[in-house]
């Protein structure tokens, strides 16, 4: 982890779910070797590229460039962007253009994006003639290190996030890291926040490594190739041990009880990407697990530290807005967060910190604890 780094031409990552079992390619222009790759993986396949506006317009072009001078036939399924599209009349319009496009059992879907078209073309692709294989080639930091990996799929129901959906793993992935470059700042940040977490949740080294590394790591080069990398390797171990979250899988959720209720409190908009709501959350897990004695304040404060470092929002009070419009009440908070899949039989279920780089699941957490921090936090300034 520590090692010198080196710019390599790519880092092969190996998801190891033996039948189910695919390489993660990361590296700066490694979308040149799509083609081949795939060439190489089903010869003779079909491909359909599902992408959005935003995505297409820097990267379509040369995505297409990559299959088609490896002989490969392609055609474009373009979709609006963001959040808005993970819906059942999106799903509707993606999968009858797979089919117009005629991608057939032995074909491919390309998943050209990031979080939002790989959850929306790997479901259709889950469902498409019962089950076609996909290739996702993430295009945000989040994407990268996280949605891209591991095969969840699905959309969100009016309902709920997320509540449709499917497990379905790609057959490759890969993660340009040039690709990057075209992203907002503000939503590179966001995808950090997922970096930072696999370090917090079960890699004391590697959230070293960040603390001194960060601003490498926003540049470019082989620093970021080496947080994509280890945070890939990260979720893949974990993924390979429990691909289907019935136990440790869940550790991946840290931040996340607290930064969904936060998310939702504010409408799931552009006050609060939910990378920024999972460094609020992670703050919040890491403080909370100090306030019952499991880990040393200080150690809360380092966590909370290196996001604000790197520019995340780590208060309450940082949220777009709160000062003006307010977030919630704890009572609001608590409602939010019991509506969340990580519920069961009243009792919420947090991942907690036993030390920087352990993570554990604490599925008996009493509500009334959490609802005091969390009253506690909504007034206090630090
Ligand atoms: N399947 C999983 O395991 C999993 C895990 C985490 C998150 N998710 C899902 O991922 C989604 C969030 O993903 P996201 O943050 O990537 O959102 P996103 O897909 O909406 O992308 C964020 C924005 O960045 C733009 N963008 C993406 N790549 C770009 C590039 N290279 N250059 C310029 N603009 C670019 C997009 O057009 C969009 O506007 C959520 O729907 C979430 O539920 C899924
Ligand atoms: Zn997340």
């Amino acid at each position: 982890m520590t090692a010198p780094l080196k710019h390599s031409d790519s880092t092969i990552v190996d998801v190891a779910l033996e039948d189910r079992a695919y390489d993660i390619v990361i590296g700066r222009d490694v979308l040149d070797s799509l083609g081949a790759r795939i060439a190489a993986l089903r010869p003779g396949a079909r491909t359909a590229i599902v992408t959005d506006q935003t995505v297409a317009k820097h990267w379509l072009d040369k995505t297409e460039a990559s299959l088609t001078s490896a002989g490969i036939s392609t055609s474009r399924i373009v979709v609006g962007e963001g959040e808005g599209s993970k819906t059942w009349d999106s799903l509707a319009k993606v999968s009858e253009a797979l089919i117009a496009a005629k991608i057939e059992r032995n074909d491919l879907v390309i998943a050209l994006g990031g979080g939002v078209v790989g959850d929306l073309a790997g479901f259709a692709a889950a469902i498409l003639r019962r089950g076609v294989d996909f290739v996702q080639v993430p295009t945000s930091l989040l994407a990268q290190v996280d949605s891209s990996v591991g095969g969840k799929t699905g959309i969100n129901s009016p309902q709920g996030k997320n509540l449709l959906g499917a497990f379905h793993q790609p057959l490759l992935v890969i993660a340009d890291t040039a690709v990057l470059d075209t992203l907002s700042p503000r939503q590179f940040r966001a995808g950090y926040a997922e970096v930072a977490k696999y370090g917090v949740l079960g890699d004391a080294a590697f959230f070293g490594w960040l603390e001194k590394n960060h601003g490498e790591v926003f540049k470019g080069g082989a620093a970021r190739e080496h947080a994509i990398a280890t945070s890939c390797r990260a979720k893949a171990a974990i993924v390979a041990r429990d691909e289907r979250e019935t136990g440790d899988r869940a550790l991946l959720n840290l931040g996340h009880t607290f930064g969904h209720a936060l998310e939702a409190a504010t409408g799931f908009s552009d006050r609060l990407f939910h990378g920024e709501g999972v460094a609020i959350g992670m703050v919040l897990a890491a403080e909370f697990s100090a306030s019952l004695g499991m880990i040393p304040q200080a150690d809360a404060a380092r966590v909370k530290r290196h996001l604000a470092d790197v520019g995340l929002p780590t208060h309450l009070q940082d949220i777009a807005g709160f000062a003006q419009e307010g977030l919630a009440d704890a009572d609001a908070l608590m409602a939010l967060m019991a509506q969340d899949k990580k519920v069961r039989r009243g009792k919420l279920t947090f991942i907690l910190l036993q030390a920087i780089g352990r993570a554990v699941i604490a599925r008996d957490v009493d509500p009334s604890g959490v609802h005091d921090f969390l009253q506690v936090k909504l007034k206090s300034k630090t």
